[in-house]
């Protein structure tokens, strides 16, 4: 195996499926038996998921509301699709831990990052709900600075697109995807992996980011395994 401990973010647009909004079951599901595949294999998983499917705290403050009011009510909505997630992973009987940067206690364990460790040493997947606790920093920041903070080997991030390329892929079918990427040649390039703070946090920390398609079934297992899935950016 390629990886021993990974943080895999997930979008909180991913649970959507093919809705408009909330979460779909089956898409739901699905990534419950992705990452059981890996658990099987003795990766250690931490995950981060967004909640744009629920709330979006930028697109709050773009209709007039208070921007940190908005983060909040996004950061709630994370915690809504971690406790999904551990549903889905429970009916798939993987072991799961969710853990909240916002103490809501009789819903879900605080963040401790020596107990999160602890899970993750003994096969549990370890979901983060809530960001970082802060407003202005998004849950891609939330991944990194977790990832950092229990060691993982890599930051994976699940997207609809099978890696990073020179431009959008939706739109411009002569658009080219790298296989490997250096930190440097993303700012230079201007190409958007995530917001510049989680970035810049992940460059500081030589930490590889690995962006992959986590739509189409088995990527995730291949990518743990070594298989060249995605496009890996690192120093
Ligand atoms: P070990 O000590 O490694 O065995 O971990 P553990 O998580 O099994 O032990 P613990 O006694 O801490 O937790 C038992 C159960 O209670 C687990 O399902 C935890 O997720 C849950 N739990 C622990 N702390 C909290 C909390 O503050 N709030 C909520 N809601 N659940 C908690």
């Amino acid at each position: 195996m390629q990886y021993k401990r990974i943080l895999l973010k997930l979008s909180g647009e991913a649970l959507m499926g093919d809705r408009q909004y909330g979460i779909d079951p089956k898409r739901l599901a699905e990534y419950a038996k992705e990452i059981k595949e890996v658990v099987e294999k003795g990766i250690e998983v931490a995950i981060v998921i967004g909640g744009g499917n629920i709330f979006r705290g930028v697109a709050g403050a773009a209709n007039g509301m208070d921007r940190v009011q908005g983060d909040h009510m996004g950061m709630l909505a994370t915690c809504i699709n971690g406790l999904a997630l551990q549903s889905a992973l429970e009916d798939a009987d993987v072991k799961t831990r969710l853990q909240t940067a916002l103490e809501i206690k009789e819903v879900a364990e605080p963040y401790i990052k020596r107990k999160a460790i602890r899970h993750l040493e003994k096969g549990r997947v370890v979901i983060f709900g809530a960001g970082t606790g802060n407003p202005y920093f998004t849950t891609d920041t939330a991944a990194v600075l977790r990832a950092i903070e229990i060691d993982a080997d890599a930051i994976l991030k699940g997207t609809r697109v099978n890696g990073i390329y020179n431009a959008d892929p939706e739109k411009d079918k002569n658009a080219v995807k790298f296989e490997t990427i250096t930190f440097k040649e993303v700012i230079e390039k201007g190409l958007k992996v995530m917001d510049m703070t989680a970035f810049t946090l992940s460059e500081e920390n030589n930490l590889p980011i690995i962006v992959f398609d986590m739509n189409t079934n088995g990527n995730l297992l291949k990518l743990v395994s070594g298989e060249k899935i995605g496009t890996i950016v690192d120093s």
